[in-house]
């Protein structure tokens, strides 16, 4: 098996006055991801190592971190497409928990500012919300969306502002401002009609590039600005 070499984000609060990286040489099978990596390093060279996974399979969002230089899902990312060493750091622009761990807190924060949820006061159905195929095209890929946060963790503006809700929070708004079903733009608009809001994004489009799932927060964002300036007029 190849050996591999990785370069670690290490910082634990608790007892290092500054961050630091460790080094790992690691036998990996030609099938392993950054994940696989981490694990074997974990499970049998350093238990102190500290990251986030849960699902394995891209699907809940645990694993993102920066993998040399560019947000990724380490469980989704396969070591043979890269070079070289491999240098593993913590998402930007959170506050570091230990090593890879962040405080995803304010993420989280500016999620439920935009009421990620169905808004429909009108009574029940006697069956189900029908949605028509179009209809449902109108949401575009947004659905889609895992949550891992690469994106606002690639962000310029949410790096500036805390308070910016970031480009996944602003995708779930889209999510449900375009959802026919939903009648909570009203609700909403206090949270996306400020300047921490949707008119932070200065369309510098690293959320489109950081996001393993390939959706385009720009776009979709720049659509929800429309809608917000033909709500108010
Ligand atoms: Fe992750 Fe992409 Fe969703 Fe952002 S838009 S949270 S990068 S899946
Ligand atoms: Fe940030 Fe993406 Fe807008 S990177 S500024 S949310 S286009
Ligand atoms: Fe769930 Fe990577 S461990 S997305």
């Amino acid at each position: 098996m190849p050996k591999r070499t990785f370069k670690i984000f290490r910082f634990n609060p608790e007892t290092d006055s500054k961050p630091s990286y460790k080094t790992y040489d690691v036998e990996c099978e030609g099938w392993w991801t950054v994940l696989d990596a981490l694990n074997e390093i974990k499970w049998f060279v350093d238990g102190t190592v500290t990251y986030r996974r849960s699902c394995r399979h891209g699907i809940c969002g645990s694993c993102a971190m920066m993998i040399n230089g560019k947000n990724d899902l380490a469980c989704e990312l396969q070591i043979k497409t890269l070079k070289g060493t491999i240098t593993v750091d913590p998402l930007p622009g959170f506050e570091i928990y230990r090593d890879l761990a962040v405080n995803m807190d304010p993420f989280y924060a500016a999620l439920k500012r935009v009421k990620p949820w169905l808004i429909n006061n009108d009574p029940y159905p006697s069956k189900e919300r029908i949605q028509s195929p179009e209809e449902f095209k109108l949401m575009g890929d947004s659905i889609a969306c895992i949550l891992c946060a690469a994106c606002t963790s690639s962000c310029p503006s949410f790096w500036s502002d805390e308070q910016y809700l970031g480009p996944a929070a602003l995708l779930k708004a889209y999510r449900y401002t375009f959802d026919t079903r939903d009648k909570g733009l009203g609700d909403r608009i206090d949270a996306l009609d400020n300047k921490h809001g949707l008119w932070r994004c200065h369309k510098i489009t690293n959320c489109y590039h950081a996001c393993p799932k390939h959706l385009n927060p720009t776009e979709q964002i720049s659509k929800l600005q429309r809608r917000i300036i033909e709500e108010k007029m």
